[in-house]
């Protein structure tokens, strides 16, 4: 059995437009334009126990309508979800005691109390015993360092402090699957990967699910095999993160260190320069075309040192966004 597994997997909104004005707002009472919104738009994949999946796509892609429809807080339009052979809708009290949603967006620890009350109420509401509560929390409370902050009250705690509390009251009960919506935005960069770390060590030591949205990308390439690409509702890529640069890096980057000062004209001649620094220059040429230049750069000039590389993760992403998938 998959852990995650979403067949044909629709959500339709409806949105009514309104018209500006008093009179047209009026009348719209009666008649007002409906258009449909295809947030998630027929996908389908399986995730098996364990894995660390990173889903991307940019701002509106239907990211988080999956993720909402994976935790069972908006019901699909049509298609099948199951998480560990649940139907997340049904919102049973065994579903909830084995799944988390965390959204860096929102919060849900009390402002006016210290995070160890919070705390106590998910151990009711998710029924754990003294025992399990304290060791639970006496673990995640290590792992995130903040074992002396538990009793400050939350609104004296800072924005990583308080997204660090956030995880262990979303971790108190140990989901063993576990959607984390944009778990690192707005923290500064030494805090994002402490994140990074602890999601890493808590995918380890409890072999939970782990399907994270991220717009850092060095979030998904320090922490996920695979990806999912999303953009428009659809899915457009399903598979390793390494496999997308193989297959859909269109560019090298050829870097090179002359001897001798040529002209930024000449260079330009030979291939598309990217930046000229004398002694080094960098181009940025079509996957088919490296050979060739390298040859002719080999052939031409003295060379101290050549470099050929990929271009970046980040670069890849962005033109599949702009321009889609062409295979
Ligand atoms: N409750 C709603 N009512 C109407 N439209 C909605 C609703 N929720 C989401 N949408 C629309 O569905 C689309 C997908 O939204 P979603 O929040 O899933 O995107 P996302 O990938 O999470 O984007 P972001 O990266 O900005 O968080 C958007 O066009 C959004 O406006
Ligand atoms: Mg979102």
């Amino acid at each position: 059995m998959y852990s995650v597994s979403v067949k044909n997997l629709k959500r339709y909104f409806k949105v009514y437009k309104r018209k500006s004005g008093l009179l047209p707002a009026l009348g719209s009472i009666f008649s007002r334009p409906v258009t449909e919104v295809k947030a998630v738009d027929d996908i389908s994949f399986n995730i098996e126990q364990g894995e660390l999946i990173g889903f991307i796509g940019p701002n509106g892609a239907g990211k988080t309508t999956t993720l909402k429809c994976l935790s069972g807080l908006l019901y699909p339009s049509s298609g099948r979800v199951e998480v560990l052979g649940f139907n997340p809708f049904e919102r049973k009290s065994e579903f909830l005691k084995e799944i988390s949603l965390v959204m860096g967006q929102k919060n849900q620890l009390w402002w006016d109390l210290p995070s160890i009350d919070t705390f106590r109420l998910n151990k009711e509401i998710y029924e754990l015993p003294d025992t399990e509560f304290n060791s639970h929390l006496d673990q995640l409370a290590k792992l995130l360092e903040v074992e002396d902050l538990i009793n400050t009250p939350v609104r004296q705690l800072s924005l990583g402090q308080r997204m660090k509390m956030e995880l262990i009251a979303a971790l108190i009960h140990k989901p063993k699957v576990l959607f984390l919506d944009e778990p690192t935005i707005g923290l500064d960069v030494v805090m994002q990967k402490k994140m990074r770390e602890f999601i890493v060590q808590y995918n380890r030591i409890y072999n939970s699910t782990i399907l994270l949205t991220s717009h850092y990308m060095v979030d998904v390439k320090q922490l996920c095999k695979r990806v999912i690409i999303l953009n428009k509702g659809k899915i457009i890529y399903d598979g390793n993160l390494s496999d997308l640069v193989d297959r859909f890096a269109q560019t090298k980057l050829i870097t090179v260190d002359l001897c001798k000062n040529i002209s930024e004209k000449e260079l330009n001649h030979l291939g598309q320069l990217r930046s000229y620094q004398f002694p080094k220059a960098v181009f940025n040429v079509k996957k088919e075309e490296a050979v060739t230049l390298v040859s002719k750069l080999l052939k031409k000039y003295e060379i101290e040192d050549l470099n050929i590389e990929d271009p970046e993760i980040e670069e890849i992403v962005r033109t599949i966004f702009s321009k889609g998938i062409h295979e």
